[in-house]
């Protein structure tokens, strides 16, 4: 039996996966239920309930906050912008941010609104008969080769001879599909994983100038640190770094953890943790119980990090599904683990929020 609202098993890095994920409609949220109605609900009725509201806890969002709308804009214009014949080289984007802030799922509903956007305007198929692919999307793994990343587009159109030939046979397989198919936007995501320290930068760099050259695309590059592993200096030296090429043909931009250190920083949280309460499927949750009651809570635990919070809210909802309790309440999200890297940072934040030098509320609005 197929429960529709399941979790998916898309792999974005395969045509078809892309294809499914975002051509397929919006997950539907679950209806909210009472307790008495909680109540009445049979044995296998109520797990199935219990169970949609896992998948949907755990899949909240994307929630789109003024710097994430300001870096779509960033790449928008980039891509939009970039209609040069083929002779000339189209400049490249560059997504640079520390782990777990959210670009992958940034890049990805770009992407799919921009896929979304291309069929809508010509079409499901080409001019010559193919299918039209407007995105193409690969996530690089550790210790990636510059044949293995060209081999990694040729499977994400499942080119038959994905595997055979080397660098340049397979860039060369890829540059075409990407053509036959009208590809407009290439996404290159966890390019720090790229083999830096084998070969270095000046020569992965240059592989990026080829690709940049060879195929009819805008290349949105996404990773941690990539200006610091100098691929945008092409590992020149500080004296040398005006030569870089790259520089010149590549925009960054970035994202940060939220803040509360200022009022707009303030208001955008809270306008997140009121999107994220709307959201929740919890017989008894009640105004401002996320937004309010935990604002302060929530900031120090995922020390503002988009991963940590969402893991945070997922796993909360889990437990009070489970336990009955039906809200989320710092006695409930106490007994829920986080990852390590915030649970290291937050004993200081809570030293701040405890002495009141810290508050996401001052000033809120
Ligand atoms: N805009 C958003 N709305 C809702 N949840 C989000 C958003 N951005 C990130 N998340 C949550 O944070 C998790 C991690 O985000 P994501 O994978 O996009 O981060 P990342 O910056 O790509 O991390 P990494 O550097 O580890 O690849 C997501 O799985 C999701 O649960
Ligand atoms: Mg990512």
């Amino acid at each position: 039996m197929t429960i529709p609202t399941a979790e998916h098993t898309y792999n974005l890095s395969q045509y078809e996966g892309w294809k499914a994920r975002f051509e397929s409609p919006r997950r539907s949220r679950p209806r909210d239920l009472s307790s008495t109605d909680l109540g009445a609900l049979n044995r296998r009725d109520r797990l199935l309930y219990d169970d949609a509201r896992s998948v949907w806890h755990a899949n909240l969002g994307p929630y789109l906050t003024p710097d994430i709308k300001y870096v779509i804009d960033q790449l928008d214009l980039i891509v939009q912008s970039n209609r040069q014949d083929g002779d000339r080289v189209r400049s490249a984007a560059v997504l640079d941010a520390y782990p777990g802030l959210g670009k992958t799922t940034l890049v990805c509903h770009y992407g799919g609104q921009f896929h979304r956007d291309q069929l809508d305007m010509y079409g499901t198929a080409t001019e010559a008969g193919d299918d039209r692919v407007p995105v193409a999307y690969v996530r690089l793994t550790s210790n990636t080769t510059m044949r293995s990343l060209n081999s990694m587009l040729c499977h994400f159109y499942a080119h038959p001879a994905a595997d055979r030939g080397n660098a340049t046979v397979l860039g060369a397989r890829a540059s075409q599909r990407a053509l036959d198919c009208a590809t407009r936007l290439i996404i290159v995501d966890d390019v720090h994983f790229l083999d830096m320290n084998r070969r270095d930068g000046r020569e992965v760099a240059n592989h990026f100038k080829w690709l940049a050259n060879e195929f009819a695309a805008t290349f949105l590059f996404v990773g941690v640190g990539i200006t610091e592993r100098g691929l945008l200096s092409e590992g020149l030296s500080p004296t040398k770094v005006q030569y870089a090429q790259t520089a010149r043909r590549w925009t960054r931009t970035s994202l940060a953890p939220f803040s509360i250190d200022d009022g707009p920083g303030r208001k955008t949280w809270r306008s997140l943790l009121l999107a994220i309460e709307r959201d929740l499927v919890l017989a008894n949750k009640s105004p401002g119980m996320v937004a309010d009651v935990l604002a302060d809570y929530l900031y120090a635990r995922s020390t503002g990090h988009f991963a940590s919070l969402m893991t945070l809210i997922a796993r909360g909802c889990q437990r009070a599904v489970k336990t009955g309790a039906e809200a989320l309440t710092i006695k409930l999200l106490d007994t829920v683990p986080n990852d390590q890297a915030s649970e290291n940072a937050r004993r200081q934040l809570e030293a701040g929020i405890r002495d009141g030098r810290l508050s996401s509320r001052r000033e809120a609005v």
